[in-house]
């Protein structure tokens, strides 16, 4: 049976609430949290050591050959030495290989000469040996010769730009706004290239059986990407099957089908053995995708009452020529405050850079934190409070388009955490001090866009208790969890019960990771199913679906109640198709939150240390309050991280990565991160699906660096515009 909805309506029922066991919401662990932390949750690199025992001993491992200038022609490629090491069986140069990954979604991994290089770094050739150890010693004796007929482009504020039509957007005259302004602020601010960083680097092993390849990975969107695969080898996608059941970490890095897939693929094909491609941490820098660095420049027009009159949002990004992704820094300037002037202008420099792609809440984590830096300095001109200054310019609609929003609690997010904080002990810089640490209090709006995708579910209910199944993926965000609890919810089993099974594309297509989409689109499928389960129960006992109650094992109708075990004497299945209609056409959806930070600047040596930070978030329905905090914890560490460290660094004569590896790269360590706390705010969104949720993974990063920056204003009066705000900055 399935069950098919098209979303066309928001869904006001409001079902879940009603439901007899309050599963859902609670802060249950994780259901696979024990697999993990006793190790026998397999990652993609330790497939191969998982495979049965025939398989293995006939695992072969490949190691990249990669590019030492970042453009040109490979020449020549020697491979003689390479051949000559004990147990190498083949220097790979496939047409099919591919040089960057595939910026996920698109389904498509369109054909990438590998004898083009276009970055420093890149795959050229695939070594593959009967060790790891070997390939590794082989691929350093390959001699590759290079033919250069241009300067490559390593500076991304120099090089030749476009502007792309459909990302330039203006409305009334915001340079008559700011003449006619009260107060007005124009500042120029730069944010460097950054990591994902995900814990698990990218590891993919192949094997072929018959004309059908079995790729296990670690990858965000798994049918998609076994398209994004079939596409590249140029098979059929059926051909396909793809497997990612744990990944550590994705954060937008494992949202396409990378060279270390194909190159799997490709070489089990060619040997006929399984083949197994590991990145090393420092390949990972310089092969997956990297954040964008920005140049944004900010205007805003304020008048005599504090009301935003205009705004305006340049932006300058990068990335390889040809690539269409580009860092979408104003997403949620088009939206989150009022004033009738309004341009964005968004440019793109095409550089020689490692491939630039989605990383973590692209757009907002970048483009929310530098304009929550600027609205704290046009505060300051005004001489308004902050928090005041947000709080008199949140629209009633979408002041662009005028569509209603589907839920917008901003100012309630704002007042709570301001409480909760003690935001109105803030004094004025330089007047907190302890010793020679100056204190400082900063905040920020949080803001994210919020989607739905199409997603499909599988659930199957026995005597013993239900199975869920779909190609959905669990990032580390709870996915297994929450699914659990929705199905355990709907059921009315103990959410031991429910065995969640994901990131296998046999199964029915989820919408996989990326986008905090899963939540909402995958638990709404789920919840279709259940429905379909719920509606046969109910008719098995003679009433209609609304008025049956499954808890604790047992079904009620009326005054009649039967143990489940004796009613499903067959395995009752139903697939949830949960499809986005028109329901979020006519609307805006985001997710809203607040930001806060106190900080201590050391006014000797310019360090700063983060004492707390304080965020407050609304994003509908919360299903699992733990999985939901841990996912804004994290979110509010990446804060710090952008605010005070991470930097992807360019050498800007070779263009190679010389941040590459997480000593160089440097990211929050347990010392770096305070006491945070977070809280959510009960909301209900009726767009969000059958659950009335939105997405919370990606809200904590949007903003939470800028609490951090307005805080070291805070505390020492110094405006630091070029993140990250080392001591070199602050002093
Ligand atoms: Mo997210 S950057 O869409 O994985």
């Amino acid at each position: 049976m399935t069950a098919h909805l098209v979303f066309d309506e928001p869904d006001k029922r409001n079902r879940l609430d009603a439901m007899a066991q309050e599963v859902v919401g609670r802060p249950i662990d994780r259901s696979e949290g024990a697999l993990k932390v006793s190790g026998r949750a397999v990652y993609a690199a330790e497939q191969a050591t998982s495979l049965w025992s025939e398989k293995r001993a006939e695992c072969l491992y490949g190691v990249f050959v990669r590019a030492t200038v970042p453009l040109g022609r490979v020449a020549s490629l020697a491979s003689g030495e390479a051949r000559a090491v004990p147990g190498v069986l083949e220097v790979l140069q496939d047409p099919r290989l591919v040089r960057h990954p595939a910026q996920g979604m698109a389904r498509k991994s369109p054909p990438q000469d590998l004898s083009e290089v276009t970055y420093f770094g890149q795959p050229l050739a695939l070594v593959v040996a009967e060790s790891f150890e070997a390939a590794r010693e082989a691929a350093r004796l390959v001699r590759v010769e290079y033919e250069t007929s241009a300067e490559a482009e390593l500076d991304p504020a120099q090089a030749p730009s476009e502007l792309p039509e459909k990302k330039q957007s203006a409305q009334g005259d915001l340079e008559a706004a700011l003449r006619e302004a009260a107060v007005s602020l124009d500042a120029s601010y730069s944010t460097p290239s950054m990591a994902a960083a995900a814990m698990e680097p990218h590891a993919a092993l192949a094997w072929w059986e018959g004309d059908r390849v079995t790729l296990c990975g670690a990858y965000q969107m798994v049918s998609q990407n076994a398209e994004e695969l079939a596409d590249a080898l140029g098979i059929a996608p059926g051909k396909v099957r793809v497997l990612s059941p744990f990944i550590g970490g994705g954060f937008g890095s494992k949202l396409g089908i990378a060279p270390e897939a194909v190159a799997a693929a490709v070489a089990a094909r060619t040997l006929g053995r399984p083949v197994m491609v590991t990145l090393a941490r420092q390949q990972e820098f310089e092969i997956a995708h990297r954040r964008s660095e920005t140049g944004q420049r900010v205007r805003l027009a304020l008048d005599a009452d504090g009301r935003l009159t205009g705004i305006g949002h340049e932006a300058r990004v990068s990335n390889l020529a040809g690539e269409s992704f580009s860092e979408p820094v104003q997403q949620a300037t088009h939206f989150t405050y009022r004033g009738e002037n309004r341009q964005i202008r968004h440019e793109v420099a095409r550089v020689n850079l490692t491939c630039a792609g989605s990383v973590r809440a692209p757009g907002e984590a970048v483009g929310v934190t530098i304009f929550e830096m600027a609205l704290d300095e046009l505060a300051e001109k005004a001489g308004l409070d902050p928090l005041e200054l947000r709080l008199r310019n949140i629209p009633e609609e979408d002041p662009e388009t005028d569509k209603p929003f589907t839920s917008h609690m901003l100012a309630e997010a704002l007042r709570d955490g301001a409480d909760r904080f003690g935001w109105s002990d803030r004094r004025a810089p330089g007047e907190r001090r302890q010793g020679e640490w100056l204190l400082g209090m900063g905040m920020a709006s949080a803001v994210r866009v919020n989607m739905l995708h199409k997603a499909r579910v599988r659930v199957t209910l026995t005597g013993e208790g239900a199975r869920v199944e779909s190609s959905m993926t669990d990032i580390g965000t709870g996915t297994y969890t929450i699914l659990t609890q929705i199905v355990a919810e709907m059921l009315g089993l103990a959410p031991d019960r429910v065995r969640t099974i994901l990131g296998d594309t046999d199964l029915p297509e989820g919408s996989g990771s990326g986008g905090s989409i899963g939540a909402a689109s995958n638990g709404s499928a789920a919840f279709l199913a259940c429905e379909e389960i719920r509606r046969q129960i109910a008719a098995q006992m003679g009433c209609p679906e609304e008025e049956l109650t499954l808890k604790d094992g047992r079904a009620t109708c009326g005054n009649r109640t039967r143990d489940l075990a004796e009613l499903v004497t067959e395995p009752l299945s139903a697939e949830g198709h949960f499809e986005p209609g028109k329901a979020l056409k006519g609307v805006r959806s985001s997710t809203w939150g607040a930001h806060f930070a106190e900080v201590a600047v050391n006014e000797i040596t310019g360090e700063v240390r983060v004492r707390r930070m304080l965020g407050v978030f609304a994003a509908g329905r919360i299903l699992n309050e733990k999985t939901a905090r841990s996912q804004c914890l994290g979110g509010m560490t990446f804060g710090i991280g952008m605010a005070l460290m991470e930097e992807m660094v360019h050498d800007r004569r070779f263009g190679q990565v010389v941040s590459r590896d997480l000593a160089n790269y440097h990211i929050p360590a347990h010392a770096d991160v305070p006491a945070l706390e977070v809280h959510f705010l009960e909301e209900r969104d009726s767009y969000g699906g059958t659950l009335q949720a939105k997405g919370i993974g990606e809200l904590g990063i949007c903003g939470s660096g800028a609490a951090v920056i307005n805080a070291i204003h805070n505390a020492c009066g110094v405006r630091v515009r070029d993140l990250p705000a080392t001591p070199d900055k602050v002093l």
